[in-house]
């Protein structure tokens, strides 16, 4: 091992490691502390060149890298096991935009740049980037690529896939991949750079992007509405499409109990409303040259009994807080102490049946469970969670978790939904993951693996 340390190191050089315990402690826990790992080091490499030797490396050497982005990951992705022999490659230095287009639509940028500072270059050149999450400000777009990231904006512009025009990859043996092209149409051959979003650094590691940028969406109307029952947003979320075709921006269920925990644990957040509400939809339109039609649309929604009160925000200062509340429910959940998350997706017409047969079976297999729901509905993705109380002994905790879990990805494979709609498998829903993709696409997925990664180098021990 120690060889390898020394070679690594001088790949890197010396602003590129680091083996210091407290510097790595955040790197080797997963943003909500359920998973923690060890590693001998962490290497930060400055460029594809550099990424290519680590991994030629680690491969010579037959020891395990683990990439990592920002680390917000849910799913416990980016950290090393315990093992304490697998290597961190953090790609946090390789932060450049290398080009943006504007003729073309296009940026080029490296896999360590914040997505946020993606976001703001798009806007400088008067153009828009639409991918959006709460962790923006952290999270990377190597990372967002790896994970297939959805976020806020996916009912109108797709989940990070959509958004992707080529790749730069390295492979499990350092050879880099070069299908960094800009191009909207290109079907010479098999499409690569596909095989790599979505596979949460297990197939190689993406080092560069060219991604798709738009028009601004033009003036959005942003409003919060409370809503009779959290099937009745369904109803509404149809409305909004038939009076605004696709320009309905974001759409967001939120249960009163989420907000509730939003207002105990973050400070400077509070909702609008004098009185409570069983659900609420943060939600956003496009309303072009026609600001007034929101208001409109939203009026025949209260008299058509889908909406029980809204606000419609009327400044910056009013978007900004009603995103705040949106924003600050991850981080309410992480104080509020344990929960199952699940981050499930089905198709948006079975999405009332679902929350219907779902309320039904939490009832059924735990009175005392409380649901902690959220999420993107517009795209069909709910972030269904679930808290137990927290005096359970460990042992009835893991048994009850275990049959809700699987009760709710029962209900949502025979919906024909997914168990991971955005937050990927990691190590968390490996076993899921076996159990609902089994058979012939398994098998692909497990001989993709094996011919890109026949050494078991990249992120072992995720996704499959
Ligand atoms: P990491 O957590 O560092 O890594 C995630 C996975 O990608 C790991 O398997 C890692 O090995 C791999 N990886 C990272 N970089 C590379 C690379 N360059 N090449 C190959 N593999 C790589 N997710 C959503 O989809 N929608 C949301 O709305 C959303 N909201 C969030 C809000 C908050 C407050 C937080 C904390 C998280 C949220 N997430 C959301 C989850 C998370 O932000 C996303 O999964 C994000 O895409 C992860 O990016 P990251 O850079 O932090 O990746
Ligand atoms: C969100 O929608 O806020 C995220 O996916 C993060 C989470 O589930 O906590
Ligand atoms: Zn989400």
């Amino acid at each position: 091992m120690n060889p390898l340390l020394e070679q690594l190191k001088d790949i890197v050089g010396s602003k590129g490691w680091t083996s210091d315990t407290n510097t790595l402690e955040p790197h080797v826990t997963e943003w909500r502390g359920y998973f923690t790992g060890r590693t001998p080091l962490m290497v930060m490499p400055a460029n594809t060149d550099e990424v290519s030797r680590v991994i030629a490396a680690c491969a010579e050497a037959g020891v395990g890298v683990v990439p990592q982005g920002g680390n917000t990951g849910m799913c416990a992705g980016a950290i090393p096991d315990e093992s304490g022999t697998q290597i961190l490659l953090s790609m946090a230095r390789m932060n450049r935009i290398r080009n943006v287009d504007a003729d073309n639509f296009s940026i080029e940028v490296e896999a360590g740049c914040v997505l946020q500072t993606i976001q703001e270059a798009a806007l400088d050149a008067g153009r828009y980037f639409p991918l959006s999450l709460g962790a923006e400000g952290s999270c990377q777009i190597g990372g967002n690529i790896a994970t297939n990231a959805g976020g806020l904006n996916v009912i109108r512009y797709g989940t990070a896939r959509a958004l992707v025009l080529g790749l730069e990859v390295v492979l499990a043996d350092g050879t880099v991949l070069n299908s960094l092209r800009s191009l909207r149409k290109d079907t010479a051959g098999y499409d690569l750079k596909q095989l790599f979003v979505g596979s949460e650094g297990t197939l190689g590691v993406i080092t560069a992007a060219a991604l798709r940028l738009f028009p601004g969406p033009g003036d959005l109307g942003t409003a919060l509405v409370a809503v009779p029952s959290s099937g009745t947003s369904v109803s509404l979320l149809g409305k909004l499409k038939a009076c605004f075709p696709d320009q309905v921006q974001t759409f967001e269920l939120v249960s009163d109990y989420v907000f509730g925990l939003v207002d105990r644990h973050v400070p400077d957040t509070s909702l609008p409303f004098d009185s409570g509400y069983p659900w609420y939809v943060l939600l956003e339109v496009a309303t072009g040259k026609d600001p007034e039609s929101l208001e409109a649309v939203l009026m025949e929604a209260i008299e058509e009994g889908l909406v029980l009160d809204a606000v419609i925000a009327k400044n910056s200062t009013e978007i900004s807080n009603l995103w705040r509340l949106r924003h600050s429910i991850s981080e309410a959940e992480r104080q509020a102490g344990k929960a199952l998350k699940h981050d499930i997706s089905v198709p948006v017409s079975r999405m009332q049946e679902f929350l219907q047969r779902g309320d039904d079976l939490l009832k059924n297999l735990r009175p005392d469970a409380t649901l902690v729901a959220f999420g993107h509905v517009g795209d069909g993705n709910l972030h269904y969670n679930v808290s137990l109380p927290h005096d359970l002994d460990p042992e009835e905790y893991a048994r009850a978790g275990k049959r809700i879990t699987g009760a709710i990805y029962d209900l949502v494979a025979e919906l024909g939904g997914s168990f991971s709609a955005e937050h990927g498998v990691g190590q968390l829903k490996r076993s899921y993951l076996a159990e609902y993709r089994s058979g012939p696409e398994y098998d692909l997925m497990r001989t993709l693996k094996k011919t890109l990664d026949p050494a078991n180098i990249l992120n072992p021990g995720k996704v499959i």
